[in-house]
């Protein structure tokens, strides 16, 4: 089972697409374990975007995290961190395959509504980043044997 980060960005949160992006996550399968709303400081926003530092859109993608409040959604599941990946879409919205988030209510650049993380360790990391270890709940769901299989076995 794989944990995830994913923070609805200033254009999601302020186009009313919370609930649209939650519930995709959910009607997957995902289980939501963390749910925050927040306005970022920069320091936070640098801290999660240092990998881009130095590259020609970091001050503009640094700008555009912090202009207004965001949603952080932590999510739990089967292969979660590729499956939201792939349901997130491609970086530009007007690149992204329909039927993905980007690309089905996003259009242009910058404004591409999601991050989602990329790989177990920035997962990791992105979720200590941006929730408390307390504030992650963990509880079963009764439904879970309906949504949750074993891989079948392969002959
Ligand atoms: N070439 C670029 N020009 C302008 N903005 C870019 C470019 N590449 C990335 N970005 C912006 O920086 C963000 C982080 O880039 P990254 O390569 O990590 O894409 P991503 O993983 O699809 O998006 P995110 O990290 O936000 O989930 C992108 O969401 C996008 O807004
Ligand atoms: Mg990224």
């Amino acid at each position: 089972m794989e944990r995830t980060l994913v923070l609805i960005k200033p254009d999601g949160l302020q186009r009313g697409l919370v609930g649209e992006i939650v519930g995709r996550f959910e009607r997957k399968g995902l289980k939501l374990i963390g749910l925050r709303m927040l306005d970022v400081s920069r320091a936070l926003a640098e801290r999660h975007y240092q990998v881009h530092a130095g590259k020609h859109f970091y001050p503009g993608l640094v700008d555009f995290i912090t202009a207004g409040p965001v949603a952080a959604v932590a999510l739990e599941g089967p292969d979660a961190i590729a499956t939201v990946r792939r349901m997130v879409g491609s970086t530009m919205p007007n690149e992204a395959e329909p039927g993905t988030i980007r690309g089905d209510l996003g259009i242009s650049g910058l404004r591409n509504l999601i991050h989602a993380s990329d790989a177990v360790e920035t997962a990791a990391s992105e979720l200590a980043m941006w929730f408390e270890a307390e504030d992650l709940v963990d509880y079963g769901r009764a439904i879970d044997s309906w949504i949750v299989a074993e891989e079948p076995a392969r002959s």
